[in-house]
């Protein structure tokens, strides 16, 4: 799940931020079409960008679902709703150029829902508008049941080389409770589909924290996940947001597990994926050995973006489709999550950002620490400040950190701070001490790493 799917974007009560972005999407506010195009302008030429696209269609409600996307029963809206996305590659593409491509995400909504025909021509209109390197990534999101082996040969011909399988959870009962059925047999007919095609580095989603799950269907939903063998896992803790989706309260007749009883979820799967050979990486991944984010962690270069965690070198991202998020040295910038105003803006030749948000020198600086701290579990906030050339006093900060370190959340090898065991279920609230948007004064440190909202 990333933020590009808006989960959580708003926050009642308070939640602690995902940090997928620095300043949070919560700070965007309005942006001109003119800063934007100027941002796209800038980009400078040798540099590899990558592209998100987002298709914000589904054929079945899963009840719960925190993405940005539409119930769909046929396939008019989304055969529209492309010829539309094909002129934004088109707008975008005459004014930055054509710029070199390190990655591409398809994410939704279920970018299954395309057919193999419709993302043919999808990515042929990339390729006429961007250079593509050899070794980019291209991965999408699947869900399985609107998967077919037709796709499948589509997405491998078109250079897709990772996909990242919607599975949840497998007991039949939480299936479900969250209105998402989908067979064992399902499952291994998309992977056999993948294999055969060529397309090895696969990705599955889990969540923890829903309705009927317990400690017994959680270490079920592992051990069959472990057969199935994904070189790389999420492990979501389930996002309960009914305020923003309504749907969600389908789900309210349930008992929902309370956080410590969340903890237990995943603190249970962590041991036993790390039983299984996975490695533990940042908040919620893991990965087998050899998997490129396991890599770029252990060589320092994972971050936190989007995408939750990335491996992607590129320090700029280009959103597109309706409220997709796009990520430039200059600021945020998001398009119209209306569907019918995107449409109208890109049809009018506009491009269809609308809120966003310029970053000052001092926000990419404090961007980098947080990233540091989500991917590593330890920051040296002062070393991060001067690779920037920015002169900062970290002392609020740093005494924030000592009473961490005092009752063992955190602790102090040097100038560095390591987050301990203890203290990782609140990194989270830990990285809120260096947000300067967060409001810093209305509890102590201690106070947010017990009391406010992990989910
Ligand atoms: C946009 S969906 C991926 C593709 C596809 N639509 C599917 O569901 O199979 C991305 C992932 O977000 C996660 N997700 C969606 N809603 C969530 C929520 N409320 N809390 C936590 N994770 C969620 C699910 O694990 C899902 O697989
Ligand atoms: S298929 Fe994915 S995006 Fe669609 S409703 Fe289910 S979880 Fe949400």
């Amino acid at each position: 799940m990333t933020t590009q799917q808006n989960i959580a974007a708003e926050e009642k009560p308070r939640r602690l931020p995902r940090y997928t972005s620095y300043p949070t999407a919560l700070e965007f506010g309005s942006l001109g079409p003119a800063q934007y195009k100027d941002w796209l302008k800038a980009l400078p030429d040798g540099e590899p960008i990558s592209l998100y696209f987002h298709i914000p269609f589904c054929e079945k409600l899963c009840w719960f679902c925190g993405c940005f996307t539409k119930i769909s029963n046929t396939m008019a809206p989304v055969a529209r709703y492309l010829e539309i996305l094909k002129t934004e590659i088109d707008l975008i593409g005459q004014i930055t150029g054509r710029k070199k491509i390190s990655h591409i995400h398809f994410g939704g909504g279920s970018p299954t829902i395309i057919s193999a025909p419709q993302f043919r021509e999808l990515m042929a209109r990339v390729k006429a508008n961007f250079d593509l390197l050899r070794a980019a990534e291209i991965a999408v999101e699947i869900d399985p049941r609107t998967c077919s082996e037709e796709k499948v040969k589509a997405y491998a011909a078109s250079g897709v080389n990772r996909v990242s399988l919607g599975i949840q959870d497998f007991n039949p009962a939480v299936q479900e409770a969250i209105n998402r059925i989908q067979s064992e047999e399902l499952i291994a007919e998309n992977l056999r589909w993948f294999r055969e095609a060529g397309i090895t580095n696969i990705n599955f989603d889990l969540i923890y924290g829903m309705p009927r799950q317990t400690l017994g269907t959680i270490a079920e939903t592992v051990a069959k996940t472990v057969a199935f063998k994904p070189s790389r896992i999420a492990l979501f803790g389930y996002a309960h947001v009914p305020w923003l989706k309504k749907h969600q309260q389908m789900m309210d007749k349930h008992h929902l597990p309370e956080q410590a009883e969340r903890q237990a979820m995943f603190d249970l799967a962590s041991a036993q994926l790390q039983q299984a050979g996975y490695k533990a990486i940042g908040l919620d991944h893991f990965a087998l050995p050899g998997d490129s984010l396991l890599i770029a962690r252990d060589e320092g270069r994972m971050k936190r973006n989007f995408q939750g965690y990335s491996a992607d070198p590129a320090t700029t991202l280009i959103g597109f489709g309706a409220s997709a998020i796009g990520s430039l040295p200059g600021g945020y910038a998001q398009n119209s999550p209306d569907l019918k105003a995107y449409a109208e803006m890109v049809g009018e030749g506009q491009i269809p950002a609308r809120r966003g948000l310029s970053v000052t020198p001092l926000d990419i600086m404090i961007r980098d620490v947080i990233s540091h701290l989500m991917s590593h579990f330890a920051v040296d906030p002062d070393a991060i400040a001067s690779q920037h050339g920015i002169r900062y006093d970290f002392s609020r900060e740093r005494a924030d950190l000592e009473k961490l370190s005092a009752v063992g959340y955190v602790k102090r090898q040097g100038d560095s701070y390591q987050i301990t065991k203890a203290g990782q279920p609140f990194l989270r609230a830990i990285a809120t001490l260096f947000d300067h948007y967060f409001p810093q004064d209305t509890s102590g440190i201690i106070d947010r790493c017990v009391h406010e909202s992990e989910g």
